[in-house]
């Protein structure tokens, strides 16, 4: 039971929220080690023990005091380094360094460009392009002062890779820095159809979406509805102010027959969901509203979406024309793909943000062939589907994150307890209702063996509990029963180690005497609950430590 508690504890303190892009800024570990050498790799160096990879750290000054590549920069980009991050995270910032060693270095990088690898991405390496396009970033001036570049939009990586850059050959060392945390959200990808365009020149576009577009669907990648970022109250702002095409994916209804918009998430692992937001324009004044009915499915592993779609209906509002982040509640379904279909409310649907709220469930879920045989045999055989059934609640309930079975564990053992108690009382009250209703004896009656009432004290446990019934102590382990019968005493004795030497009270009257009269069972002992636990939801977890970072 404890140990139960326990658990959900560490489960509550577990469970991840959105990031906040604003505090996903802190450096991750090249510089105080925290991403460990072997993780640093490059495409050549030109002395392994003095200019490696591994001294490619920015602010480090070992040794060469910076990777060195073997080839000079040239606008090829042969070479690079690369820092492996193991899981996917939210890169915001890059910052670069020259090689000073000791004031002989002279070589640096003026320009660099960034590619960046993350699983199911395409299966390749992405060139980094920022809000304005550009895939060019700024580097060095000198050997000693840093560079440092605020990634808009930011990179979801697993790996990055820095490439030195120069228009006319040279040679050059970097040192580099990366900064960001660790990417909780667990969103690898969302599929979706492409925005839309309105007239000629606003384009409702996911402008940062950094997968594949075949000219219609969005696929395998991250983009505006990931970013962090919200786009202004009004749409129209993203498109005045030069810079800034940021802001509202739109759809129109007119070019979808007024079909939903299907957009298909793609989580790291098997989730369990809480919520989603949805962060939707209303400016019903210009045609756009918040969307008329939502639609969530859920699937493991992403071809077949089983079990009933939650189902929410926005209630129109026709008052405020400010954005609002839509809360959908998801009642702790499980899976690796989640589906959101969104139903026009007017002739435009404008989103700019989607986050979940989620935490991973590490049972043994199998993937999509398996769940069809276990459909296919489950018609045939139901009950070894039943077993296939238990056996994943098993394992979801062994893992310290399956938070709506460890509840229903619990609440169950809870109540059962409850339900003993209250089997015990009313039992108890009963028989002291009959023995009042009897007549008081006034003396004690012979052949009433009152040592065999008398007990050690048994510490409150309940015999027959199912939570204690293996607990074997010698001491208390064997039960108590009054006499049936004054006539015929148990031999209780026999088995009690030492009956209390207790010498018959002088009083006419004792609850002894009573009790061998009536037949009264000892009322048991106080059942012991366990202490109440406060479960109480710890502060979010600020992903910006060095403990986040590296394998
Ligand atoms: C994109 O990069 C270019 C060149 O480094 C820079 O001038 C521009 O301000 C950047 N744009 C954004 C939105 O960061
Ligand atoms: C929407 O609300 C949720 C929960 O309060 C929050 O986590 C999320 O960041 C909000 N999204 C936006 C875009 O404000
Ligand atoms: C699109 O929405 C507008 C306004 O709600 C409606 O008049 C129109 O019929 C809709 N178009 C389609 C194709 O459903
Ligand atoms: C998951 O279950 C399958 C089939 O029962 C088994 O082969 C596999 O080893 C299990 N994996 C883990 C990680 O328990």
């Amino acid at each position: 039971m404890k140990v139960l508690l326990l658990a959900v504890m560490v489960l509550l303190v577990t469970a991840a929220d959105g990031i906040e892009p604003s505090q996903c800024i802190a450096p991750m570990g090249m510089e105080t080690g925290a991403i460990k050498d072997e993780d640093i790799t490059a495409s050549s160096s030109f002395e392994h023990g003095n200019v490696g990879p591994h001294h490619g750290r920015l602010r480090n000054e070992l040794d060469g005091g910076a990777w060195c590549p073997q080839s000079a920069a040239t606008p090829d980009l042969k070479e690079w380094i690369q820092i492996d991050l193991h899981t996917v995270h939210m890169i915001t910032a890059t910052e670069t360094q020259g090689r000073f060693g000791n004031g002989k270095g002279m070589e640096f990088a003026e320009a660099y460009v960034l590619e960046y690898w993350r699983p199911r991405l395409l299966n390749k390496w992405i060139r980094y392009r920022n809000r304005t396009g550009a895939e060019v970033l700024k580097g060095n001036i000198n050997t000693y002062l840093e560079s440092k570049t605020v990634l808009d939009p930011p990179i979801w990586a697993s790996k990055i890779k820095f490439l030195p850059l120069s228009h006319h050959e040279r040679t050059v060392c970097m040192r580099v820095e990366i900064y960001g945390c660790r990417w909780t959200d667990g969103i690898v990808s969302y599929s979706m159809p492409q925005g839309d365009k309105r007239g000629t020149s606003w384009e409702f576009y996911d402008t940062s979406y950094d997968g594949h577009w075949d000219g219609e669907k969005l696929q395998y990648g991250l983009g505006q509805l990931t970013d962090g970022r919200v786009a202004p109250d009004d749409f129209k702002a993203t498109f005045y102010q030069t810079n800034s095409q940021q802001g509202w994916v739109g759809w129109k209804n007119d070019t979808r027959k007024n079909k939903p918009i299907e957009i298909v998430f793609e989580f790291d692992k098997v989730r369990e969901f809480t919520a989603v937001h949805i962060y939707s324009n209303n400016q019903f004044t210009k045609d756009v509203q918040v969307f008329s009915q939502a639609r969530v499915l859920f699937s493991v592993g992403g071809k077949r979406y089983k079990g009933e779609p939650i189902t929410f209906d926005y209630i129109e509002d026709r008052i405020w024309e400010t954005p609002r982040n839509v809360s959908i509640r998801l009642h702790h379904r499980v899976g690796r793909f989640v589906k959101v279909q969104l139903q026009f409310a007017a002739r435009w649907l404008m989103i700019s943000e989607v986050t979940f709220d989620s935490s991973v469930v590490n049972g043994n879920f199998t993937e999509e062939e398996e769940e069809e045989q276990e459909e296919q045999s489950s018609q045939k055989d139901e009950i070894a589907a039943a077993g296939a059934d238990n056996k994943n609640v098993v394992s979801a309930v062994n893992t310290p994150s399956g938070l709506g079975q460890y509840l229903g564990v619990i609440v169950g053992v809870l109540s059962v307890l409850v339900v003993l108690m209250v089997a015990v009382v009313v039992f108890v009250v009963i028989q002291q209702r009959r023995y009042k209703s009897s007549p008081r004896p006034s003396q004690v009656p012979g052949g009433c063996d009152k040592a065999a009432l008398y007990r050690e004290p048994s510490m409150g446990r309940l015999p027959g509990s199912s939570d204690y019934a293996d607990v074997r102590d010698p001491e208390y382990a064997v039960p108590l029963q009054p006499p049936q019968t004054p006539r015929a005493p148990p031999p209780l004795h026999n088995f009690l180690p030492k009956p209390p030497p207790v010498p018959p009270p002088p009083e006419r009257y004792y609850a002894a005497t009573e009790i061998c009269n009536s037949g009264f069972v000892p009322p048991p002992p106080p059942l012991s609950t366990p202490p109440p636990v406060r479960l109480s939801r710890q502060p979010r977890y600020v992903s910006n430590t060095r403990t986040y970072v590296g394998p």
